[in-house]
């Protein structure tokens, strides 16, 4: 495995490893992806090789443009409503941090849609995925770039320590700036769903889409794939609590603290020196940067000599609802 830049030489060879079936990390404005070209299943089973990701559990396909999404989606398919929605939403946030589940074109293979009849797309908003989509294949399946279940990576480093030789070539573009996943919604039915809260949030999408609906996690008839609770964990034991309740918190190992905002660590008070180690998501309680210093807190908590991990949820809002889906799979691994 090597490590670039991305350069335009960088890019090229990128795009050419990908041409010939081989995987690429690189930045997305949310997480890495673990790239392979989407047209390509032997490519595609390389993915779920490498990430030892099950093969029910469905990729998404990056285009890097409107065009190429006719190649991999029929939207003349949608229902009329729906085709208005996935519209709407498309010129409001794509580029960006949104995915939508469309019915999906014959021609792609089924081990991208784990043989459903729909497929997940989106149009990325970082210059360096956008660039590599277009100089390869035109679409690129691309799941997060950490092995199954374990703390997505937003930054190279983090692709190289938990995927090492099972990744051709990774394309370091630094930090990714949104760092949660994109927002999933499922606009193939007659009413649009969110199954996976992301980077972008609920409030805006109901600002063009006001009948937007959520999937129910309580429901016991999973509705999506993927949707299993204990992902995104770190390797220690993380606890979740309600905001304010790590201040009687009695941890009775070496355990790292992570609070949202700077009042959230002076309400520690009496507790503070329980812990080793006291992080914050956001000192001045700004839940895009807490959602933009998750992943990067949580690796190095977990690389970091604690027994475990006691974390507060953020106000459930906006990004933060995310943040606390993310925090929430995370204290779920048993
Ligand atoms: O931000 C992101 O979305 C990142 C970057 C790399 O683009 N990718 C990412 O991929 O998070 P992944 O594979 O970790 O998550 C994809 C999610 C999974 O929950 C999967 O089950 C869901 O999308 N998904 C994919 N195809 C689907 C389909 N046809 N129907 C319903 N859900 C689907
Ligand atoms: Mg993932």
């Amino acid at each position: 495995m090597e490590i670039i830049a991305p350069t335009d030489a960088g890019l090229e060879k990128a795009a050419g490893i990908l041409a010939s079936g081989g995987l690429v990390a690189f930045p997305t404005e949310t997480v890495y992806g673990l790239g392979g070209n989407a047209w390509d299943p032997r490519a595609l089973a390389r993915i779920f090789e490498a990430k030892r990701r099950p093969a029910f559990d469905p990729l998404i396909v990056h285009v890097a443009g409107i065009a190429a999404l006719d190649d991999v989606a029929d939207l003349g398919a949608l229902v009329p409503g729906a085709r208005t929605a996935a519209g709407s939403l498309m010129e409001a946030f794509w580029p960006g941090p949104l995915t939508l589940i469309l019915p999906k074109r014959s021609r792609v293979p089924d081990l991208a849609t784990s043989g459903l009849p729909t497929v997940a797309v989106r149009l990325p908003n970082h210059p360096v995925a956008r660039a590599l989509i277009e100089l390869s294949t035109g679409a690129v399946a691309a799941p997060s770039a950490n092995p199954f279940g374990y703390l997505s990576p937003t930054r190279a480093e983090h692709v190289a320590a938990q995927l090492g030789d099972r990744v051709d070539l990774i394309v370091d573009g630094g930090r990714c700036p949104v760092g949660v996943e994109s927002t999933v919604v499922d606009v193939s039915g007659p009413v649009p769903l969110v199954l996976r809260p992301g980077g972008l949030s609920l409030e805006r999408l109901r600002s063009v889409v006001p009948g937007i609906e959520v999937l129910d996690r309580t429901d016991p008839a999973p509705k999506a794939p993927g949707q299993l609770a204990n992902h995104y964990a770190p390797r220690r034991a993380l606890r979740l609590v309600p905001p304010g309740a790590l201040a009687g918190a009695r941890p009775e190992s070496r355990a790292a603290a992570l609070v949202f905002d700077a009042a959230g660590r002076d309400r520690l008070g009496d507790a503070a020196p329980r812990f080793a180690a006291v992080r914050v998501l956001s000192e001045s309680g700004d839940a895009v940067e807490a959602a933009a210093n998750l992943f990067d807190l949580l690796h190095e908590l977990d690389a970091g000599d604690y027994d475990e991990i006691w974390a507060e949820r953020v106000p459930d809002e906006g990004i933060g609802r995310a943040v606390n889906d993310r925090l929430y799979k995370a204290s779920k691994k048993t």
